[in-house]
């Protein structure tokens, strides 16, 4: 695992500059992305690199990693509109060649055949992860097995209560959601994770130093050769 600490700023630019070696060594690379309030900095990152014309998306596959059920494209706590909104509509990627799970018509047969559309794009070159309080990685909640692919979750109450900052009240929080699983995140060739602030310190400790354990999701990644982790200080700082 590679570890990169620095102010908020400093690792978001950081991360951004990854993506524009990458994109620039190979312009048609398949991208995992995230959603959740960590990635924006990021995001506007790459808006900008994109603007300036220092990389393109215009050749750019990307699988985005969790939606909530229930929830359309067009809803504004939906992951698509997230994704549309936040990086999408501001840079020259293909819309037609960005793949969020759906969160309609769920079904694990259906979430399944999302790992194997990621196979078929060639698998996925970077893989961006927040990380939840609980150490999920996408919808990925505590005890997931690792061997899991893209599948159906139900939300638990923790992750319902953190995530509903952004919905009218606790009730309108989808209780399910489809999530790609962690040996489909594992799949990745490599993978980026990013986490701020100092609520995130203590599972950002467990996940790096504690057991590698199904309890702590994020804490596979420790198996994973090609890992790289952004911290801000505060989410670095018991390590
Ligand atoms: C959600 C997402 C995760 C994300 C997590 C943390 O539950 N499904 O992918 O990592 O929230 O969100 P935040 O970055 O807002 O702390």
């Amino acid at each position: 695992m590679k570890i990169v600490v620095g102010t908020r700023e400093e690792i978001a630019k950081k991360a951004a500059a990854r993506y524009e070696k990458l994109l620039n060594e190979r312009p048609n690379a398949v991208l995992g992305f995230a959603t959740g309030s960590t990635p924006l900095d990021l995001y506007g990152e790459l808006i900008n690199l994109n603007k300036a014309g220092r990389l393109s998306f215009a050749e750019v596959t990307s699988f985005n990693l969790d939606e909530y059920v229930g929830l359309d494209g067009t809803h504004d706590q939906s992951y698509r509109y997230f994704m549309n909104e936040n990086l999408f509509n501001h840079v020259d990627i293909r819309k037609e060649c960005t793949f969020v799970p759906s969160g309609l018509d769920v079904s694990d047969e259906k979430a399944a055949q999302y790992d194997e559309a990621i196979k078929a794009a060639g698998g996925i070159d970077v893989q961006l992860l927040g990380i939840g309080n609980n150490g999920h990685i996408g919808f990925n909640e505590p005890n997931t097995p690792f061997g899991s692919i893209t599948h159906v979750v139900e939300l638990t109450q923790n992750t319902r209560e953190v995530n509903s900052r952004f919905f009218a009240s606790i009730d309108e929080v989808p209780t399910h959601a489809v999530t790609m699983g962690i040996k489909t995140v594992m799949n990745a060739k490599s993978i980026i994770l990013v986490a701020l602030g100092k609520a995130k310190a203590p599972i950002i400790r467990e996940t790096v130093l504690g057991e590698v354990t199904p309890k702590v999701p994020a804490s596979v990644l420790q198996l994973h050769p090609e890992v790289e982790i952004y911290l801000d200080y505060e989410a670095a700082s018991l390590l």
